[in-house]
């Protein structure tokens, strides 16, 4: 078994000068913004774990209800005549769903190495041990770092045939263009008949979508505000973070979920040398979560030249996990 974990640069300088950059820049912008992968520090995987398991989040029960109860169907779609393969998980975390996906794989027998991506080391030894005492037999190689570097050396750690795991909705993150260069940019490095299994939210009744981010408990809104208490302890910044109120949005006929934090007050903001200036209500823009409809799911596939097999919901058909093959 191969317990080889792969960490090739300083992950945490390199994050730390891209985070104030980020912010710099994103500040300087009209409307500010700020980018929501920022979002998980300490505290923020913490309110996100709460998020998924608030009633009114139903993204992460959906997803879940596919890999538990169509397990032998996603199995069914990736596998192909037996070829062993490589099964790289994006974002792996703590592999809650894919997990059924391994154990069953592993069950049958099948020859593939598991390989989860995150930008988190020590998630990923969590994961490489649980998975050790709970499913013995699985090979697994974590890659800790960036998707695409870690991409490219699973591709030149061995040249068998990948399936890639994109999972949670987390493409919803990205506005429309960065999607659209993500899935382009995943196919370039994929070889034909390699495999992109990804997991769509889909459009539905917009209270449903606006209710999963607009909670009345406020985990969501502390989700945004923790970014700027972070900013505080990082990027030595002095928000007055009840100087700002979340507000969200969802618009059903794009299926942009939007987030913001509106300011107050007209205030400044200090970051480090750097002051920034707030008119009373003006907004920062913080995460958009898009939903989709299947043509839009197409769209995207066939404009990165990948071909749907397979598309399998849940029993609700709020969510998809859409497979598509390199043509
Ligand atoms: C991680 N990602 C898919 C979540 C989403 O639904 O956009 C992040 C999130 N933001 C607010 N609630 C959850």
């Amino acid at each position: 078994m191969n317990l080889q974990l792969i960490t090739d640069y300083k992950v945490e300088n390199y994050q730390s000068d891209s985070f104030r950059s980020d912010v710099l820049d994103g500040l300087k912008q009209n409307p500010k913004k700020l980018f929501s992968k920022y979002f998980y520090d300490k505290a923020g995987d913490r309110l996100f774990q709460q998020i998924m398991a608030m009633p009114e989040y139903y993204l992460t029960d959906c997803e879940l209800d596919i890999f538990k109860n169509k397990t032998r169907e996603l199995a069914n779609s990736i596998l192909s005549d037996n070829e062993p393969f490589d099964l790289i998980e994006l974002g792996a975390g703590d592999a809650m769903k894919s997990t059924f996906l391994l154990e069953c794989l592993t069950k049958e027998n099948v020859d593939f190495t598991y390989m989860p991506i995150d930008i988190s080391g020590n998630i990923l030894s969590v994961l490489n041990e649980k998975l050790n005492s709970n499913l013995p037999e699985l090979e697994i190689i974590p890659l800790e770092g960036d998707y695409f570097d870690m991409l490219d050396k699973a591709m030149s750690i061995s040249k068998r045939r990948k399936v890639v795991l994109f999972l949670g909705g987390n493409i919803g993150n990205m506005d429309t263009e960065e999607s659209y260069h993500f899935c382009r940019e995943l196919r370039r490095k994929l070889n034909r008949g390699d495999i992109l299994l990804v997991g769509f939210d889909l459009k539905k009744n917009p209270h449903t979508i606006l209710n999963a981010y607009n909670d009345e408990n406020g985990i969501t809104s502390s989700f945004n505000l923790n970014l700027l208490v972070r900013m505080n302890r990082e990027l030595e910044a002095d928000f007055d973070v009840l100087n700002f109120q979340h507000y969200q949005t969802y618009d059903p006929i794009s299926g942009a979920c939007k987030s913001y934090l509106v300011s107050l007050t007209e205030q400044n903001v200090h970051i480090g040398n750097e002051v920034f200036h707030f008119e009373e209500n003006e907004l920062i823009d913080m995460e958009i979560s898009q939903k989709f409809s299947p043509d839009d799911i197409s769209k995207l596939a066939r404009d990165s030249k990948f071909h749907i097999i397979d598309e399998i919901p849940d029993s609700k058909n709020w969510f998809v996990d859409s497979i598509w093959q390199v043509i």
